[in-house]
């Protein structure tokens, strides 16, 4: 069998480390890695399937040697320079930032719902954003079923979705309360250092993730909603979308309301949605089981519940879907792409 050569690119950060762990669980037929981080973490030792590797630092030759795969977790201005390099090497790039999701010439890619679309890539693969994965997961089997209408997105996203950064804020905030420091009507002077949100994110949930655009969304909100159309290859849906920082540390919760055009049966809805792939149903209300953050952690899955009938419309539902933003919101969806790549090379 063809052995396979893959590059990590960011393999300090949040999503690079949990990227390590989980080709770790995995059994894929590649025989040799490299890990790829800035010049901040050049030289550091990573114990990876029990061999020591030493990361390097990211330059232009970085792909010279021929790598088959790489996945990039380094943020949007790194994958801008160096995924056209190595994709220009003969290397296929699974990228996580949000740089190439949009180009028309990238698929945007999550294996459970249009893994055709990997094979009309030029090089490079786009991962979509962590809250559009676990989202289109459980939308794509009610779509195929009951033809989608508009989608009303509400996420209550965790800290761990905005890197290593995002983790210490809450972590600090969370020390300094227990420390006594009254902030919590003061927001304006907070007594300890913030490097992630513009507010404390401990004891706040914060309406607003990425940067503000001038239509009055975030960026963030512009992803789920551009970004469900695309991999739904539906450009005529109608979404909106709020999302909302929430003070915990990771996996993404969203409350998910869908108008469909047909009409539907509840418990048609619950078994198209526990015999699709990837999907988890934990729905038992009368034993107060739902998904929750803490569950969900650790986990590759997407979890849903609270599947309930909106009466205000025609036909329409309640959705509560949860997943591990880190794991399938960016490292094990990225794996899995890299995983159908090996298996459409056979
Ligand atoms: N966190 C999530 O839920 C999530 C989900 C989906 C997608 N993403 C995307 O994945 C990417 C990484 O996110 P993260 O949460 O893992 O961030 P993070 O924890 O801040 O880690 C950033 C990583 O990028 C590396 N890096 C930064 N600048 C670099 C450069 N110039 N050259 C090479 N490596 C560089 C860092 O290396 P050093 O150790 O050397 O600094 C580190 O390994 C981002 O594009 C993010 O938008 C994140």
């Amino acid at each position: 069998m063809k052995n396979y050569k893959l590059a990590v690119v960011g393999a300090t950060g949040v999503v690079g480390r949990t990227a390590l762990k989980v080709l770790e669980e995995k059994n894929l037929p590649i025989s040799e890695y490299a890990f790829f981080a800035s010049k901040r973490s050049c030289g550091q030792k990573v114990s990876f399937l029990g061999k020591d590797y030493t990361i390097q630092e990211l330059n232009e030759n970085s792909f010279d040697e021929h790598f088959d795969f790489a996945i990039f977790s380094a943020g949007s201005s790194t994958s801008e320079k160096y995924a056209p390099i190595a994709a220009s090497k003969g290397c296929i790039v699974v990228d996580n930032s949000s740089c190439f999701r949009m180009d028309k010439d990238v698929p945007l890619v999550v294996p459970e719902v249009n893994p055709e679309d990997i094979k009309k890539n030029k090089g490079i693969i786009a991962n979509p954003n962590c809250s559009t994965i676990q989202a289109v997961v459980a939308l794509k089997p009610l779509d195929d079923n009951f033809k989608i209408k508009r989608i009303v997105y509400s996420t209550y996203q965790a800290v761990s979705g905005a890197g290593r950064d995002g983790i210490y804020d809450l972590e600090n905030g969370i020390e300094h309360f227990q420390k006594g420091d009254n902030y919590i009507n003061n927001t304006k002077s907070t007594p300890y250092e913030l490097k992630k949100f513009p507010y404390p994110i401990f004891n706040n949930c914060l309406p607003h993730i990425d940067n503000f655009l001038d239509n009055g969304y975030t960026k963030e909100e512009m992803k789920m909603i551009n970004e469900t159309k695309k991999i739904l290859h539906n450009d005529s849906l109608a979404i909106t979308a709020t999302t909302v920082r929430v003070p915990v540390i990771n996996s993404h919760s969203e409350s998910i309301n869908v108008e469909f055009e047909k009409e539907y049966n509840l418990d048609d809805v619950k078994k198209i949605l526990s015999e699709f792939p990837g999907i988890t149903v934990i729905d038992d209300i009368s034993n107060l089981k739902y998904p929750i953050a803490t569950d969900c952690t650790g986990k590759n899955e997407v979890f849903v519940g609270r599947i309930r009938r909106d009466y205000s419309l025609n036909s329409g539902i309640n959705l509560w879907v949860v997943a591990d933003n880190i794991r399938k919101g960016a490292a094990t969806n990225a794996i899995q792409i890299v995983e159908k790549l090996i298996e459409f090379d056979k």
